[in-house]
């Protein structure tokens, strides 16, 4: 399935618990209530992009449904389910692509394909990725399936927008919040990776890269692309350089907006980003994101 065009974000994408970086709890919360036969009805996975969302979906649909059984997961050599499943052509796994099919048509069809039980493994499992896009009347459909699914049936949410999810299903679900990825874990990963491609690309650019990636593995990982594909490496410090100037620049220019359109309290909302520090301000249709720095003074503005 790999070979060297495919983008590194796709090559390294991690099959099983072990490869995934900086989210060991889940995969242990994870295992632990399948060894306690307490399955959830449904998962719901949130996190900033690239963290793992959907490479954690498709590794629980494989741990439900390993033909080796629980106790002896698939490593390297896959069973037909896991082999399926990682290819994502599993017949009993659909995944749903809620930021293309987020209609009520789409959902009702799942819901009245659940009834059928699943053909070659013990689970049925629906993905709905993306699934903050699915529409009002989308996750209406849902609900009463999702209450009281039939025994073979999981669901599995993912998405970064955790805000735009009904607290109806929210509360329906077992929730896991990935969190961004650590700057030394991230930049050993990616340095391992550059080893492993051959690449020459020094600590200094590869810890650009981390800084600009802000916890997220796809975009460290197709910064390093870029990195790679590059044949004179200090250009590529240089544009990462300018890249990172680029975005101080752009951070400090929607502090300044934040700070001047942020009333009341009332005029706007604000948030604490769950992940980490990052406070996200909305107002005016537009999302802001503000640093460190002025994180006091939104908490106190912002209420
Ligand atoms: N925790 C992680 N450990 C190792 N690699 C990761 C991790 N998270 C993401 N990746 C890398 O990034 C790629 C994309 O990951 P994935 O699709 O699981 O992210 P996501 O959280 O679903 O992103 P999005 O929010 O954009 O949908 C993977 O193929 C993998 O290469
Ligand atoms: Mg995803
Ligand atoms: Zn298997």
């Amino acid at each position: 399935m790999t070979n060297n065009s495919t983008v590194l974000a796709l090559k390294y994408r991690p099959v099983n618990f072990d490869q995934l970086i900086g989210q060991e709890l889940i995969g242990e919360t994870i295992y632990n209530s399948i060894k306690l036969n307490k399955v959830p009805n449904a998962y719901l996975l949130t996190g900033i992009r690239g963290t793992g969302k959907t490479s954690i979906a498709r590794i629980i649909a494989k741990v439900l449904n390993c033909k080796n059984g629980f106790e002896n997961l698939c490593k390297d050599n896959f069973c037909e389910n896991c082999e399926a499943i990682t290819n994502s052509n599993h017949i009993d796994i659909f995944e749903l692509d809620a930021a293309s099919q987020s209609s009520v048509e789409n959902t009702r069809e799942l819901i009245e394909f659940s009834r059928y039980a699943p053909t070659s493994s013990k689970y049925k499992i629906y993905i709905l990725d993306e699934c903050h896009m699915l529409s009002k009347q989308a996750w209406a459909s849902l609900l009463k399936t999702l209450e009281e699914p039939p025994e073979y049936l999981k669901f599995i949410f993912a998405t970064t927008e955790i805000r735009k999810v009904p607290i109806t299903i929210v509360s329906r679900c077992q929730r896991f919040d990935l969190s961004r990825i650590k700057s030394d874990q991230l930049f050993q990963f990616i340095k391992k990776i550059t080893e492993k491609e051959k690449g020459r690309v020094t600590d200094e650019a590869l810890k650009l890269i981390v800084k600009l990636s802000e916890g997220s593995v796809r975009d460290a990982l197709s910064l390093l692309d870029r990195g790679l594909l590059s044949s004179t490496m200090p250009r590529v410090v240089t544009n990462a350089k300018i890249a990172l100037i680029d975005r101080e620049i752009e951070i400090k220019k929607t502090e300044i907006d934040a700070n001047i359109q942020i009333k009341t309290p009332d005029q706007m909302q604000g948030f604490l980003d769950q992940d980490d520090q990052l406070p996200y301000v909305y107002g005016k249709g537009n999302q802001y994101k503000a640093n460190n720095a002025n994180a006091a003074w939104l908490a106190s503005n912002v209420g």
